[in-house]
């Protein structure tokens, strides 16, 4: 239940509707009640014979009270009334009169509760897409890599499709049936308080019977919309790797993956649909079985002639009853569907209430430019447990250019992603300007860096927007300068649409090389005063290389730099060049110096040599 408020207050902006929707369902009740009390005068005009003349003298119009009573007096007193001064037809005219108005007013306020909860509901949607994805834009790295993305976009797709379903449910099993049922009981209650007293005693055997098959319907919800964000896992993974599915003739393997995760969710599935259907078929044999033991009951009294009611009212009173019973089963329908959105509102909460482990301090200082230098201090890191940096001191004053070089997996991408604040460093400091950067708005630090990473990153976009879209405020200018200095400027001319040209889900319309270069124009539009290439180059061919190379070292004449390679070319004429092994840095110096020693950076420079 809690959840379920919670839901609710998401439709914020239009809570102020949710009064009217209250009247407009109390009124269609009403309206509706109406309708059926409109049964008695109809039967007792059609099918009673008696001379009523004789009562018609005794009647007096009802003094005003507040209560139901007073409405059926006053109904009852112009009814007589008519019957008296006009005659039986004329009364049925009347009563016909009454019927159509009040179904008219229950369908129109009917129509006002739909449109409001249409309202509620497509607001509800939206702000929780909204606050879902603006949750997950703002999550560190680690949660991405450690949360498959079937397993996020099954939480903004599906399990907010399931709350969309359920909140027309919601609202009905909250609010509207149970006015309704309500109203029929207080009917019922002032035709016959004894066999309404009578027939709520099967109540507690109801209520027993819904719990048993709502705990049930809660662990297929679960397991259901687990299976789903699996089933979506798979197909996200299958669908960006489907060049590698083909080229490893892997389709049986994936195949494979998704029939078996597939047919778990078919057999939940089944499994909730078998316990759901049992609901209203129990809930109707019930109401049934009670609406005939109170004609067996009644009845019987009727025959025999000592009964209370009337059989018009007892007739009337057993329509109601069943008439209850319509908001009973419509209520047992819904179980289903309101334990998956509690199971989906809670999915979705819980991402919604994951919190950034990345995140601005309340007292984070912005930082709008690079004056003196970067410090790396006794800094080690640990993806999880595995130690990936090993007390590394570093320091790199403005303007300087530092190549950082080394085997595979020794921790070169580790640095720079904890310069840019990807990741904390779990012991140590690192500082900018002498300010830790743990004490800087992020937003701003990342400003202030250029970045093209290892693995390179577009959007299914334009070339324009794919190198622009960090930098909104950049023209077009600027832009076509970055292409120029990344060597992208040519190729971009001769695509189809030149800057407008769509590259393609991940860039998968460019070359490897081409996609490099529009990641280069990225990281040097703006102009950031650090740039930070981590194998920026390594998809080029030596000639595009010689040129990209060529521009970029005058651009980077007056900006500082880290730049990750394995090609000597690139780093040869760093200021300082770092050789990380397994997280240390086990060698620092230029070229020329570390040349002079014996060590890894010989070996490696000796193995591109003999290349
Ligand atoms: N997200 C991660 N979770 C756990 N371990 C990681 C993660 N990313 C990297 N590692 C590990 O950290 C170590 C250093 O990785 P890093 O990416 O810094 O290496 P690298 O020097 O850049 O290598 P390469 O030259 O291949 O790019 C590796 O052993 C890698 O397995
Ligand atoms: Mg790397």
């Amino acid at each position: 239940m809690k959840i379920y408020l919670r839901i609710l207050t998401y439709a914020q902006p239009i809570r102020r509707l949710v009064p009217f929707y209250f009247l407009a369902i109390i009124l269609t009740v009403v309206f509706g009640l109406i309708n059926f009390s409109m049964l008695i005068p109809l039967l007792d005009i059609l099918f009673s014979s008696a001379d009523i003349t004789e009562a018609i003298r005794m009647i007096e119009k009802p003094t005003f009270f507040w209560s139901v009573k007073y409405l059926k007096d006053l109904f009852q007193y112009y009814f007589m009334y008519v019957i008296a001064t006009e005659g039986r037809v004329k009364a049925l005219y009347f009563v016909c009169f009454v019927i159509i108005i009040s179904v008219l007013l229950t369908n129109i306020f009917r129509y006002l509760a739909e449109i409001i909860v249409a309202e509620v509901r497509t607001k509800i949607v939206y702000n929780l897409r909204m606050k879902l994805f603006d949750n997950v834009s703002q999550l560190h790295l680690a949660y991405f890599i450690n949360h498959p993305p079937g397993n996020i976009i099954s939480r903004i797709t599906s399990d907010v499709q399931e709350i969309e379903y359920v909140i027309v449910d919601l609202l009905r099993v909250l609010f509207k049936e149970p006015v309704t049922i309500t109203g029929f009981f207080v009917v019922m209650y002032h035709i016959s308080s004894k066999l309404t007293i009578l027939s709520l005693g099967f109540l507690p055997v109801a209520g027993l019977i819904i719990a048993y098959i709502l705990g049930k319907l809660r662990e297929n919800a679960v397991q259901t919309q687990a299976s789903i964000a699996r089933l979506v896992s798979i197909l996200q993974e299958a669908l960006s790797g489907m060049r590698i599915i083909k080229a490893f003739v892997a389709r049986p393997y994936i195949m494979n993956r998704f029939k078996e995760e597939n047919g778990q969710y078919a057999q939940e599935n089944l499994l909730m649909e078998v316990r759901k259907s049992m609901a209203p078929p129990m809930s109707e044999f019930l109401g049934v079985g009670v609406v005939t033991f109170l004609i067996a009951y009644e009845g019987a009294k009727i025959l025999m002639g000592q009964a209370d009611l009337t059989p018009s009212t007892f007739f009337t009173y057993i329509i109601c009853f069943s008439q209850a019973l319509v908001p009973i089963k419509s209520i047992s329908r819904s179980f289903t569907s309101i334990q998956r959105g509690r199971v989906a509102g809670k999915r979705i909460f819980e991402l919604i209430d994951t919190p950034s482990e990345i995140t601005n301090q309340p007292t984070a200082l912005p930082i709008h430019s690079f004056e003196k230098e970067i410090c790396f201090k006794d800094v080690t890191f640990f993806y999880q447990h595995q130690q990936t940096l090993k007390n590394v001191n570093l320091t790199i004053r403005k303007g300087m250019k530092i190549a950082i070089v080394g085997p595979s997996g020794g921790g070169k991408s580790t640095i720079v992603n904890l310069l840019a604040r990807f990741y904390d460093a779990t012991t140590g400091e690192i500082t900018i300007d002498g300010m830790p950067v743990k004490t800087c708005n992020i937003y701003a630090l990342r400003k202030l860096m250029g970045m093209v990473t290892q693995e390179n990153i577009l959007l299914h976009d334009t070339v324009y927007n794919n190198i622009a879209f960090g930098r909104p405020e950049a023209d077009e200018a600027s832009v076509m300068a970055a292409a120029e200095i990344a060597h992208a400027h040519q190729f971009i001319m001769e695509l189809p649409q030149q800057y407008q040209t769509i590259v393609g889900e991940r860039g998968n319309k460019l070359s490897g090389g081409q996609a490099q270069r529009l990641g280069i124009a990225r990281a040097v539009l703006g102009n950031p005063p650090i740039l930070i290439l981590d194998e920026a180059t390594s998809d080029l061919d030596s000639a595009s290389e010689q040129l990209v190379q060529g521009a970029l070292e005058q651009y980077m004449k007056d900006i500082t730099a880290i730049i990750i390679s394995h090609r000597l070319s690139t780093i040869r004429h760093a200021d300082e060049i770092l050789v990380i092994d397994q997280g240390e840095i086990v060698a620092r110096g230029t070229h020329e110096a570390l040349m002079a020693q014996a060590g890894l950076y010989t070996n490696l420079t000796n193995i591109q040599a003999i290349e």
